[in-house]
């Protein structure tokens, strides 16, 4: 077993209907929740770096740590480049071993954005790498954007985008959004399954990415606060909206802020349980039995992805 590009795995993903999960790591931690978590349910898992977590933990420790999950392990994983933000971070995780990255210029003009993805698709493709690149910006009431501010992707943008760019797979924009406070507390949530129709449509058998797909599960969120937090007003995207989404185009799920909920609930629970503990492992322990826990939970409930390792390289 090895570090795999998603390109096969997208591939059964997309013909089973279900997903693979993305799951950002920051420490050694949830990347043993994360790892313990698929191979419990022989699942395939990509495991992503943010440009601060490559800050925060350094590409060296990052990957050195990833190789030894799949020696462990024995499972296939991909390991990603999340949000990168241009050509340099991009050549940073290829030359460190990274297998996949995604260059984000969701936030340029179009031309800039399409020009820019290219530059990074064919320096990527000359390594090996696989590319991810978005289209289309996700709202978030963190950023101070109201939900409903979303700039939804054009499906017909799409298709020029990725027969301009040569993009393995495509992030889009159909109404999740990033961190833990996606929508308005009276806010119904909502994705819009029509514009994902038409993009399927357009792009026949094309691998499509939601990010900010966390669910925020009640009750993390309550035992974080029951325990000293304050995280007030909450709210993900349902599961339901998820699981049929990875039963259409959508081949990737990023998750983050369930894992950092999680973790934290968890710790902070060890910490109110047990003032007198000051044993790093005792709480960052349970912290990765947590994380183990949600990876197993959405493998089964959201992303449909258990049983689905053999035969990736
Ligand atoms: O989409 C962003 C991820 O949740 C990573 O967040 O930049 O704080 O590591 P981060
Ligand atoms: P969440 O904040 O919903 O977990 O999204 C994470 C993400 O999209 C990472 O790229
Ligand atoms: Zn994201």
């Amino acid at each position: 077993m090895a570090l795999v590009t998603t390109k096969k795995m997208f591939e059964k993903a997309y013909k089973g209907h279900y997903s693979i999960g993305a799951f950002n790591i920051n420490n050694m931690e949830i990347i043993q929740g994360v790892v313990n978590g698929a191979k419990a349910k022989n699942s395939a898992v990509i495991l992503q770096c943010s440009a601060s977590a490559m800050k925060y933990a350094g590409p060296k420790y990052l990957k050195a740590m990833v190789d030894a999950a799949v020696e462990d392990t024995g499972i296939d994983i991909a390991l990603h480049l999340d949000h990168g933000p241009d050509f340099e971070a991009v050549k940073l995780c290829i030359e460190t071993g990274f297998t996949s990255v995604m260059f984000d210029g969701s936030h340029l003009d179009y031309e800039d954005n399409v020009s820019q993805t290219k530059q990074v698709v064919e320096y990527s493709h000359s390594h090996g790498v696989v590319v991810e690149a978005e289209l289309g910006v996700l709202a978030g009431i963190e950023d101070e954007v109201s939900a409903s501010d979303h700039i939804y992707t054009d499906p017909e943008q799409a298709v020029d985008f990725v027969n301009r760019t040569g993009v393995d797979s495509l992030a889009i924009a159909i109404g999740t959004s990033h961190g833990a406070f996606k929508f308005p507390p009276n806010f119904k949530p909502k994705l819009r399954f029509d514009i994902l129709e038409k993009i399927q449509e357009n792009l026949p058998n094309f691998p499509i990415v939601l990010h900010g797909a966390s669910a925020v599960d009640p009750k993390a969120v309550e035992t974080c606060n029951k325990y000293g937090g304050n995280i007030a007003d909450a709210k993900g995207i349902p599961i339901d909206m998820l699981r049929k989404a990875s039963s259409m185009a959508v081949c990737k799920i990023n998750m983050d802020t369930d894992l950092r909920l999680s973790m934290t609930a968890a710790i902070r629970k060890t910490f109110g349980d047990s003032p007198k503990v000051f044993d790093p492992r005792k709480y960052l322990g349970a912290g990765r039995d947590a994380i183990q826990k949600v990876v197993e939970d959405k493998i089964d409930n959201v992303l449909g992805s258990s049983n689905s390792l053999e035969e990736l390289i």
